[in-house]
């Protein structure tokens, strides 16, 4: 398989690191500090996972960069780079809510979802003991299954996920699409975490899935999962995810999605 010794890296940090969370999650959560927005928190648990994985890596591979939620970016000499959500999810998290997940993956290239290329990346959701891998060329699997994105359908019988942000802008714009969305879809969902969003779609749970604002922490893993289970993943206006747009899903049913997102004016 290609990129193995990286798959088989980003596959037991994420384990290693789900079960740390998972761990201490069960001795208690507080929010330690608020970040964009007073709704955007932080744990000491999102921080101790990170703190673990960007270790691990620094041991295993100290030529690699790292980009971070929490701990922010260290650059390395090799043009490969770990991007790290040590908790997607982390509202979920603190309210005990089991849609939460590690997600890491490692890309070749500048830290930025627009150019980069993800070699390997896991998902791992240790509530839902789920744990999702994908390499470049070597497809996406799930416990041993390999992944594929569900057949075409139409928009108004396609069931769409999407995630809202923490700024109120941003909100302001994402409902004011979401309203006239609904009636366009078979239906919406808001799970909480856009690793496991994009996981889904890799797995066939739903057609699509688009966000706006995510930060490359938030897809790197989820959306290699999602190519290698056949679908695409892309920007409103580009051909490639930005942070004002990601959009994931069978090709067929991204187009439409991103036409009618286009319309309503996201
Ligand atoms: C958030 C989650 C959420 C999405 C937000 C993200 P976090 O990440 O993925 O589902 O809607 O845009 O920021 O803060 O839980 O790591
Ligand atoms: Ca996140
Ligand atoms: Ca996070």
């Amino acid at each position: 398989m290609p990129y193995d010794d990286l798959l088989e890296i980003a596959r037991s940090l994420a384990e290693e690191a789900g079960a740390l969370a998972a761990r201490l999650r069960r001795e208690g959560v507080e929010v330690a500090a608020t970040k964009s927005s007073p709704i955007d928190i932080v744990t000491a648990a999102d921080r101790a996972t990170e703190d673990l994985i960007r270790g691990r890596l620094a041991a295993l591979r100290p030529q690699d960069g790292f980009l971070g939620e929490e701990s922010g970016s260290g650059a390395g000499t090799s043009g490969l780079t770990w991007v790290v959500d040590p908790i997607d999810g982390t509202v979920n998290y603190l309210y005990d809510l089991p849609n939460w997940s590690v997600s890491i993956a490692v890309v070749e290239g500048d830290p930025d979802p627009a150019t980069w290329t993800a070699l390997a990346g896991a998902v791992n959701a240790p509530i839902l003991g789920e744990l999702y891998t994908a390499s470049a060329g070597g497809g996406a699997h799930l416990a041993g299954r390999r992944l594929a994105v569900r057949e075409a359908v139409p928009l108004n019988r396609a069931l769409v996920a999407t995630g809202f942000h923490y700024t109120q802008d941003i909100r302001t714009n994402q409902a004011r699409v979401a309203q006239p969305l609904l009636a366009r879809v078979r239906d919406l969902r808001r799970a909480g975490g856009a690793a496991i969003d994009l996981a889904y779609v890799a797995a066939g749970r739903i057609d699509a899935y688009f966000e706006q604002g995510l930060n490359p922490w938030d897809q790197a893993a989820g959306a290699l999962l999602v190519r290698e289970a056949g679908g695409v993943v892309r920007g409103l206006d580009d051909e490639a995810p930005t942070h004002r747009m990601v959009i994931a899903g069978q090709e067929d049913v991204v187009a439409e999605l991103r036409g009618t997102l286009l319309e309503l004016g996201a």
